[in-house]
């Protein structure tokens, strides 16, 4: 059965993680519902050259698979506990969005999807960007972590061999889909008996 993903991009680095996990979302036949912060809009604009939210790039041509609730709307469906769904995802996630999901505050629509994502013990996946951490991240994380959220930072192995930068993010992608239960193909998977 497809699922129901909630996802939000926030203004940390790696735009292009965005783009490749929604693509193989709508791909999967997943119901996406999109929610994007400022900062997340300027990283769609620095890092790939977007006017605005571009549901037909991001979703590689097939925008009517993906809902976008407006950020500043806290009164849309995903800022609900009765809207059911199979995760949420935040990618990628600033440090600030991880401050705010560790406090719980819920200013904006990104910030109460996560909240009530988390309330109603569903699953929440950071996938946090920055380096070096400080300790207040670190404090952030445990704290995200103790309130029932996935810290999976974007930090790309390399056990598989990549050659691309496209490969490099597709394994980030691919292990962040394996974490909210969506099917994919993508060549992640560790098994020494078969390079051998
Ligand atoms: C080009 C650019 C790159 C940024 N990269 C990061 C980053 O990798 N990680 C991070 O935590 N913040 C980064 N920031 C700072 C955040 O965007 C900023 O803290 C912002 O308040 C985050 O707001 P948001 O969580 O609502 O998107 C970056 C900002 C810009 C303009």
């Amino acid at each position: 059965m497809s699922k129901r993903i909630v996802v939000g991009i926030t203004g940390a680095s790696g735009a292009v993680y965005a783009q490749r996990f929604i693509r193989l979302l709508v791909a999967s036949g997943a119901e996406t519902h999109l929610v994007v912060s400022p900062l997340g809009q300027r990283l769609l604009h620095d890092e790939l050259g977007m006017e605005g939210v571009n549901l037909d790039a991001l979703t590689g041509g097939n925008a009517p698979a993906v809902t976008l609730h407006n950020y500043r709307d806290v009164g849309a469906p995903i800022a609900s506990g009765s809207f059911r769904h199979d995760g949420m995802v935040v990618i990628p996630c600033s440090s600030n969005t991880l401050s705010a999901v560790a406090t719980g505050s819920a200013q904006n629509l990104l910030h109460r999807a996560a909240h009530v994502t988390l309330k109603e013990r569903r699953r929440l996946v950071l996938v946090h960007r920055e380096s070096p951490l400080t300790l207040i991240d670190i404090r952030n994380m445990a704290a995200a972590t103790e309130a029932g959220a996935i810290v999976a930072p974007a930090n790309p192995g390399f056990y598989m061999l990549p050659r691309t930068i496209d490969d490099l993010v597709g394994f980030v992608a691919g292990r962040v889909l394996d974490l909210v239960g969506v099917e994919h193909d993508l060549n992640i998977r560790w098994n020494p008996g078969e390079k051998a």
